[in-house]
């Protein structure tokens, strides 16, 4: 089955199988006559992204590449992307990748335009009223990986590289002004990226759907999304050129994102400061420790995830959700625990005092309180 749509929600899409190869005219269109491309080291050399250079080449856009982009992108990252952008007198950003690449393309696109540092326009209160918002250059966003969704967000996850904490910056102009959704892009990815990415959309939807704000349309996208996951992600862990898969699971990773506007919650307070002080993959992480935070949060959503269940096909309500996730791991090679991904005991207290502070712990369903987040620090490492 051919999968190929144009949707305007929340930003114009551009879904499709192939479609990679409209990025000169979406470029152009959105008024970029000299684009940045923007993606992390380990993509700057791969076919994928040397064909979207070509591509922009070919129609007179140039081909400029900024790749000093860790993953987990940081602060230095940052300025150096800025630099590249301003010393090549760029007007838009091609941001490319997973959301690594992504969310440092739409960083540097933004600060491109400010006095500001970065983190005075974290997501607090209104201080994105404090950007210059003319200042902020067209982003085309274009997703190499199935998961975080940034290509459809109005945030950017950087981590600041003193502190070892990882910061969401926002801005509504952060939502690029196109995304090209091509599942051809993502064929190349590894099998453990392909797992990891996939359970960050699935977290993004399971916690969205768990938090417990009032948001109806981001409940029936988050189940949606789910399904999707559930149907597909284990079809495109097992043969990686399956496209129907792949597709579907650019459709979850982007509904994730929307829906999260509803909330996140624990699985993202504690895999935040993993990822921050231990550079693991943001999406493996939240897969590992899933289970312990579904059972913290049990007293507060069995009955929600009972109806998730009953909507994904499930048996047995909470108990059955719960042991569908356990297989779900398995079958995905999540490892049991953090340790496997090289997460020490050592600094349990720090990261617990980091993952209540964390803007996702406002979402969470049951109160994360300082005791509660080093007993579930211990069970997952
Ligand atoms: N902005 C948001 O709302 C949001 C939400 C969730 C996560 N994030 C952030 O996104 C980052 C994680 O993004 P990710 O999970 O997509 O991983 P990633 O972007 O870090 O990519 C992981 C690895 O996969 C490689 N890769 C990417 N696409 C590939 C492809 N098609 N073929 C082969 N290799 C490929 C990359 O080179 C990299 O080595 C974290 O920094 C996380 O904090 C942001
Ligand atoms: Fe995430």
């Amino acid at each position: 089955m051919t999968i190929t749509a144009n949707w305007s929600y929340p930003t114009a899409i551009k879904f499709g199988a192939g479609r990679i190869k409209e990025l000169a005219d979406h470029c152009k269109a959105v008024g970029m006559r000299k684009p940045l491309l923007v993606t992390d080291r380990g993509l700057s050399t791969m076919a994928i992204t040397q064909g979207a250079l070509d591509i922009l080449d070919a129609a007179g856009l140039g081909r400029a590449m900024f790749s000093e982009v860790d993953p987990n992108p940081n602060d230095r990252n940052l300025e150096a992307g800025v630099k590249a952008f301003r010393d090549g007198g760029h007007d838009g950003v091609v941001a490319f990748g997973g959301g690594s690449g992504l969310d440092l393309g739409k960083a540097v696109a933004f600060m491109s335009g400010q006095t500001r540092p970065v983190w005075d326009f974290e997501d607090i209160g209104d201080w994105w009223t404090r950007a210059n918002s003319d200042g902020i250059a067209p982003i085309v966003a274009v997703p190499t990986t199935a998961g975080t969704g940034s290509e459809v967000g109005r945030a950017s996850v950087i981590t600041n590289s003193e502190t070892h904490t990882k910061k969401v910056i926002f801005h509504p102009k952060f939502l690029p002004s196109v995304t090209i959704c091509d599942p051809e892009l993502t064929v190349g990815m590894p099998k453990v990226i392909t797992a990891g990415t996939g359970m960050d959309a699935f977290a993004h939807c399971l916690e969205a759907y768990s938090s417990p704000f009032y948001h109806p349309m981001s409940q029936g996208i988050a189940l949606e999304g789910m399904r999707l996951v559930k149907e597909y992600l284990p079809r495109a862990y097992k043969d990686g050129t399956d496209i129907e898969a792949r597709a579907n699971m650019m459709s979850a990773a982007a509904m994730g994102a929307v829906a999260f506007q509803k909330g996140l919650g624990a699985i993202h307070s504690l895999s935040h400061p993993v990822g921050a002080i231990y550079n693991t993959h943001h999406g493996m992480t939240n897969a590992v420790v899933m289970p312990p935070v579904l059972t913290f949060n049990r007293p507060a959503i069995e009955a929600k995830i009972a109806s998730a269940a009953a909507y994904l096909g499930i048996a047995g309500g909470f108990d059955g959700f719960f042991d569908y996730v356990l297989r779900l791991r398995e079958e995905l090679g999540v490892p049991d625990k953090l340790s496997a991904l090289g997460v020490g005991t050592d600094r349990i207290g720090e990261m617990a005092e980091m993952a209540i502070v964390d803007p996702t712990a406002g979402g969470n369903p049951v109160e994360l309180t300082l005791d509660a987040a080093r007993r579930l620090f211990v069970e997952c490492i």
